[in-house]
């Protein structure tokens, strides 16, 4: 394959977005236009605290993209998951955690690795030991063996049906201890 240039950038602005949204139009086409993405997602995610952006590019297009930032309590998702996942999950990984909100590869380029390759520049970029991400209960879906064979384990049901989080923690992280004891 020709060759793909990864990078990682923590401050973008709308123009990035802009950029950014036919790709991602491809990739999910679940938006009605290009004014609602940038307002109602983009532009509120990239002011939160610690956002990342991977972008895999060829001839400086981009063909892949990844963003997240630190999630807290407070916003919805991680309200959200609160409820659904066990209490000793929670403890142990909810809160000051990175979450991985989107990843995707355009089709063409799709089953080269770049997926896999750029999901590792996000995981390295984090500023957390902690990483969560919400994805399909498919277990035969790409995206769940890409995370899988990644390390990414199951930790509960996810916010919507149909969905499960899943956790990646780095390997030389702490465990951190649930702060409620049980029982
Ligand atoms: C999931 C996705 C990002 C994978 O990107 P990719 O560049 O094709 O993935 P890679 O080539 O790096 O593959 C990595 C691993 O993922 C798994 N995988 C990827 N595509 C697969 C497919 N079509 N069928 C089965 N497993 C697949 C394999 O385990 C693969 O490893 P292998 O090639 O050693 O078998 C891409 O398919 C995509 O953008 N899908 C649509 C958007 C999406 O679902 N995003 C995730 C939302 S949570």
């Amino acid at each position: 394959m020709v060759e793909v240039s990864y990078a990682v950038q923590t401050q973008v602005s709308r123009a990035d977005g802009e950029r950014l949204w036919p790709v991602y139009d491809e990739v999910f086409g679940d938006q009605p236009d290009a004014g609602a993405w940038l307002e109602q997602t983009w532009d509120r995610h990239a002011r939160r605290d610690s956002f990342r952006l991977g972008l895999a590019s060829i001839g400086g297009r981009p063909v892949a993209f990844g963003w997240g930032y630190l999630g807290e309590r407070g916003q919805w998702w991680t309200d959200r998951i609160s409820e659904t996942l066990a209490q000793p999950a929670v403890d142990a990984w909810v809160g000051a955690h990175f979450e991985i909100v989107s990843l995707g590869v355009v089709p063409a380029v799709r089953r080269h690795g770049v997926g896999r390759r750029l999901l590792r520049r996000i995981q390295d970029a984090a500023p957390s030991d902690r990483l969560l991400l919400q994805t399909t209960d498919d277990e035969d879906d790409p995206a769940r063996r890409l995370y899988e064979s990644e390390g990414w384990g199951v930790l509960g049901p996810g916010a919507s049906d149909g969905t499960v989080v899943m956790g990646w923690r780095r390997a030389d992280a702490p465990e951190r201890r649930g702060s409620r004891t049980r029982g």
